[in-house]
């Protein structure tokens, strides 16, 4: 069965090299990352992969440009594979730049299709829905059509550590992708300046504890009447046994506001990391690291709202700052501010375009040499 690991825009191929190192073969495309697998292969990616949304089974791909097009397309497929009789499918949609716009007909005509496929297999006239979800997705992006099934349910940022959002947190997916774009290793000390709830802090705990993010949720497809649930159990039994509780963290951080430090403390308490990761109160331009090669890896406020610009300059120029102030040291920012680097009075060694949701960034490293 052919999958696609869903990814922010930006991270796709970050996302192919994590299927990658879970041994599949993987391809990147714009939105994610493609590989085939069997539905306890697709348990395995939502276990492991770090920095995805979604594993989607691809039921079909399809030109359409008028509604019968998409009805007949539909019918086609054999959802009767994997919807049993009693089966809640809900369907959702999305068209982008495509001549069928309205993603409420496209999703009412795919759902009246699926009904149809499904009346002619199990000859019956009405389908009570009563039973497991297996969430049906209907994507047209310039009039391809895709039908995809959700193996995962809650998205896959959804780690089981946060319980509020705070103010602009990162998603857990984008932090787990900025530690791997950071470059850092775990004997190296990681610090974040404006670690507000943590996320950065917590991730980088993941990598380093060899820690599956998936290891403590459940994913939808465990309920399925077609998955193996012995074969899941077995992938989580081995993912536990490769958790490495007791590492040795390198891992610190610090915020100016005590509500978002508050926060922080708690994530860390729910995500086991309480007693093993240092956060304080500080601003960052008190922060003095007595460490060789510090990375630090931060999301600072951009400064998107008017009147928040001149605070965002401030905070560039003080990251600057703290670079300069630790040898050898290197500061990866992901930023929306296109003056961040003036601001730093640095300019960037690497850059690379992110979204942060739907805000274009870059992320930004630099190093003092
Ligand atoms: C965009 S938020 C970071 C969100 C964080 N990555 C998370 O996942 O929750 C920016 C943080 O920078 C902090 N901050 C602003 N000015 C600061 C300063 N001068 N020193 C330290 N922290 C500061 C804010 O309190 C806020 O928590």
């Amino acid at each position: 069965m052919e999958f696609m690991a869903a990814a922010a825009f930006g991270l796709e191929g970050i996302v192919k090299q994590e299927l990658l190192d879970l041994g599949f073969e993987a391809k990147a495309e714009q939105g994610g990352a493609r590989f085939q697998a069997d539905l306890t292969g697709a348990f395995l990616a939502n276990l492991h992969l770090a920095c995805a949304d979604r594993v989607l089974l691809i039921l079909g791909e399809r030109k359409v440009t008028s509604f019968e097009e998409l009805f007949e397309f539909v019918l086609s497929l054999p959802f009767e594979q994997h919807l049993p009789k009693d089966a809640n499918f809900p369907v959702s949609g999305n068209c982008v730049r495509s001549q069928l716009m309205s993603v409420r007909d496209c999703q009412s005509i795919t759902k009246k299709a699926i009904v149809e496929r499904l009346k002619r297999k199990y000859k019956v006239g009405w389908f009570p829905e009563t039973g497991n979800t297996y969430p049906i997705t209907i994507t047209i992006h310039r009039d391809m059509a895709r039908v995809t099934l959700d193996t995962s349910g809650d998205a896959l940022n959804k780690r089981g550590y946060r319980t509020w959002v705070g103010e602009a947190p990162l998603r857990e997916t984008l932090a787990a992708a900025m530690v791997r774009l950071s470059e850092w290793t775990p004997e190296q000390m990681i610090y974040d300046p404006c670690c507000g709830t943590g996320t950065l802090l917590i991730e980088a705990a993941f990598l380093a504890q060899n820690r599956a993010p998936g290891l403590h949720r459940a994913f939808i497809m465990e309920q399925w009447h077609n998955s193996d649930r012995a074969a899941c159990q077995a992938l989580r039994e081995e993912a536990k046994a490769l958790y490495i509780k007791d590492a040795p963290l390198h891992i610190a951080g610090s915020d100016v506001d005590p509500e978002a430090l508050s926060l922080c403390k708690k994530h860390l308490r729910q995500a086991g990391l309480a007693d093993k990761i240092t956060v304080q109160q500080m601003d960052l331009r008190d922060v003095r690291l007595n460490e060789p090669r510090v990375c630090f890896v931060t999301n600072p406020p951009y400064g998107e709202r008017i009147g928040d610009q001149k605070k965002a300059a401030l905070i560039a120029q003080d990251l600057g700052k703290l670079l300069k102030s630790h040898d050898q040291a290197r500061l990866c920012a992901i930023t929306a501010d296109h003056s961040f680097e003036r601001h730093a009075r640095q300019r960037a060694d690497k850059r690379r375009r992110l979204y942060n949701g739907r805000l274009e960034c870059e992320f930004l490293v630099f190093e003092n040499r």
